[in-house]
C-alpha cells in the first residue's frame, strides 16, 4: 500500500484578474501521508484555501500535477473531477455554510440528494449515523440557527463525511470557536481518524491546533517550507 494518499509535485496557481496576475501557489510539492492529520499554517493570503480547493478539486492547478488516490487530475473532466470529489473527499469550509431554512438531519443530506436513488445505502440513515459520530444525535431536527457556533461546525463536520471520504479537508475549522470548543473538534479529528480510513488536512491559524497534528507545514507568498513540526515542537514550550 502506498503511504501518500495526495502527491503535489511543481504545482502552481495563477489567478488572472483585471489588472495583473497573482501567483497564489508557487512551483510547490507536497505529499500528504495516509491516515494522518497534516496541519497546513501560514499567514493571510499566503495560498492555504487555494492548495485546499486544488487538492479538493474545486478548483484546477495552472501548472504541475495533483495526483489523489492513485488518480491524476489533469487526465479528468471537470465531471469527472466532480463525481471523483463526490465520492472521495469531504470539505469542511471555515464559514460552515449551513442553509438555514434546512434542520441538521437536512443540512447533512444535502450534497448526496441528488443523488439519493442512485446511492447503494439509504441515505436518511446514513446521516443519521454521521450526526451520532459528531455526537449531535439529540440535535436532529434544530435549524443552524438554534445552535451553538461549535455545534454548527459539527454538523459541517458531518455533512463532509456524509459520503464516507478516504480525505478531509478543513479550511481553519476552529478560526471561529472558542479554545475548548476548538481542542474538542480536533480530539473529534482524532476520533475519526481512528475509527475510519481518514486522512485530514487541517488549514490553522493557531499554533497551538496545529501541534496536535502529526505534521505541519508552513505556507509563505505561495511556497511551501518543509515539515516543521519536529523543529517546532521540539526547541519551544508550545
Ligand atoms: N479568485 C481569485 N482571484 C484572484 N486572486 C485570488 C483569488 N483567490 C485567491 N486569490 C489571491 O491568491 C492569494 C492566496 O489566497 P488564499 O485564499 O489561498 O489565501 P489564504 O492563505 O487562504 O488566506 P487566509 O488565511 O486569509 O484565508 C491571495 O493573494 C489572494 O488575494
Ligand atoms: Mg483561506
Amino acid at each position: 500500500m502506498k503511504e501518500s494518499i495526495v502527491i503535489c509535485s511543481g504545482i502552481s496557481k495563477v489567478y488572472d484578474t483585471v489588472f495583473h496576475q497573482v501567483i497564489a501557489l508557487d512551483n510547490l510539492d507536497i505529499e500528504i501521508k495516509k491516515n494522518k492529520l497534516t496541519a497546513i499554517i501560514g499567514p493571510s493570503g499566503s495560498g492555504k484555501t487555494t492548495l485546499l480547493n486544488l487538492i479538493a478539486g474545486i478548483d484546477r492547478i495552472t501548472s504541475g500535477q495533483i495526483i489523489c488516490c492513485d488518480v491524476d487530475y489533469s487526465f479528468l473532466s471537470d465531471d469527472q473531477l466532480a463525481a471523483f470529489r463526490r465520492q472521495n473527499i469531504g470539505f469542511i469550509f471555515q464559514l460552515y455554510h449551513l442553509l438555514p431554512t434546512l434542520n441538521v438531519i437536512e443540512n447533512v443530506m444535502l450534497p448526496l440528494l441528488p443523488y439519493q436513488r442512485s446511492l447503494e445505502f439509504d441515505l436518511r440513515e446514513k446521516a443519521l449515523q454521521v450526526i451520532e459520530w459528531v455526537g449531535l444525535g439529540n440535535r436532529i431536527n434544530h435549524l443552524p440557527a438554534e445552535l451553538s457556533g461549535g455545534e454548527q461546525q459539527r454538523v459541517a463536520i458531518a455533512r463532509a463525511l456524509i459520503n464516507d471520504p478516504l480525505l478531509l479537508l478543513a479550511d481553519e475549522p476552529t478560526g471561529n470557536l472558542d479554545s475548548k470548543t476548538s481542542f474538542e473538534i480536533v480530539r473529534l479529528f482524532r476520533t475519526l481518524m481512528e475509527k475510519k480510513d481518514l486522512t485530514i488536512i487541517l488549514v490553522t491559524h493557531d499554533l497551538r491546533i496545529s501541534a496536535e497534528s502529526d505534521y505541519i507545514y508552513t505556507l509563505r507568498d505561495g511556497r511551501l517550507d518543509g515539515d516543521i513540526r519536529k523543529s517546532l515542537f521540539s526547541c519551544s514550550n508550545l
